[in-house]
């Protein structure tokens, strides 16, 4: 789709079931019926930098931090591992206590686990994401967040939009499978620039889309925008599933967090993915990236059986594989 394509069917409400349905039927076509569970380990809350959306940023100070250490890391590993994960994804804020030493030992000792690994710690240079890859990382989840520059800047001070997506060609380069994704709903964000993330996806040849509404938070400079819409960060999930038809999309947290059905719907309009949280309680409610979390208050088992359930209930398979793109 070109990109005039793309804004007509993201301004026009009277097309989207028909949009929801294409994106599910090329989703069956392309990737199947199965779904891919990734466990989710949230290592670190610490992080340096200051975007304005996100409960984390440094400035905030009452978020109580944060961080577990490897043999730690590596129990959660272990625990998802037997639970029936084939993927493992680290992410954390840009927390430089983990150096490139740290991350290496952390990513060679899971992968002694038969597991994929994804790492989704942020921005770094050429030679640490060379390292992680030598040390067996297979996939890395950057997000764009926005491909509008002006609103990039606005929303990360002191960070560049050019290293950014340097990062992203570097990953590729590299040899990772590479995801990334925007937000729906930023203030300012318009129809135009979310028409140009899906058509920078497209040339990123990203492996991963990950799309989630804009949600408040209370601890940021952004507390009283308003909150970004499900429907209109589901039309640009099913756009991206159109336009990128082989490619894993993730029914993200925040959706289901505005949307009590929010990934189930996601499942059934385009995406193939979910990510539940391995884990333990204590720490999940201290990544408080956006309030109100969806599964905040589940243990790994709850959330895994929950979403099973669901799963299984809209016709639908997990996964045994490690899920990686099937080009
Ligand atoms: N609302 C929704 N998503 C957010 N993220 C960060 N803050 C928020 C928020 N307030 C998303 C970003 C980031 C991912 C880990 O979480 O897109 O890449």
């Amino acid at each position: 789709m070109n990109k005039q394509e793309i804004i007509d069917i993201l301004s026009n409400e009277t097309t989207n079931e028909r949009l929801f349905q294409e994106a599910d039927k090329i989703r069956h076509e392309y990737v199947g019926d199965e779904v891919h569970l990734r466990g989710l380990i949230e290592f670190s809350n610490i992080c340096k930098r200051q975007c304005k959306y996100c409960g984390l940023r440094s400035p905030n100070n009452e978020v109580e931090r944060y961080r577990i250490l490897k043999d730690e890391i590596i129990l959660y590993s272990k625990k998802a591992r037997d639970m029936g994960y084939k993927t493992i994804v680290l992410q954390s804020g840009e927390d430089d206590y983990y150096d490139t030493d740290k991350m290496c030992q952390i990513i060679r000792d899971i992968k002694k686990l038969d597991v994929a690994l994804t790492l989704s710690i942020g921005e770094k240079t050429f030679d640490e994401y060379n390292a992680y890859k030598k040390a067996g990382a297979d996939r890395y989840l950057l997000r764009i967040e926005t491909t509008d520059r002006n609103l990039y800047e606005d929303m990360h001070p002191n960070a560049s939009f050019e290293n950014r997506i340097q990062c992203l060609y570097d990953l590729k380069e590299l040899g990772y499978e590479v995801g990334t994704g925007c937000l729906v709903g930023l203030p300012n964000q318009s129809i135009e620039s979310l028409a140009d993330d899906i058509i920078f996806f497209k040339e990123l040849n990203a492996d991963m889309i990950g799309i989630g509404p804009f949600i408040p938070h209370k601890q940021t400079p952004l507390k009283d925008a308003k909150q970004g819409d499900f429907w209109l960060a589901l039309k640009v999930m099913a756009l991206t599933r159109i336009n990128l038809p082989d490619i894993n999309i993730p029914a993200t947290t925040a959706m289901e967090t505005i949307n009590p059905n929010g990934r189930i719907i996601a499942l059934q309009s385009g995406a193939n993915v979910v990510m539940p949280n391995v884990t333990s309680l204590e720490y999940r409610s201290k990544y408080e990236i956006y309030p109100d979390k969806a599964c905040i208050n589940e243990t790994p088992e709850h959330s895994k059986n929950d979403i099973k359930l669901k799963i299984k209930s809209i016709g639908r398979t997990i996964s045994n594989d490690y899920g990686y793109r099937n080009k």
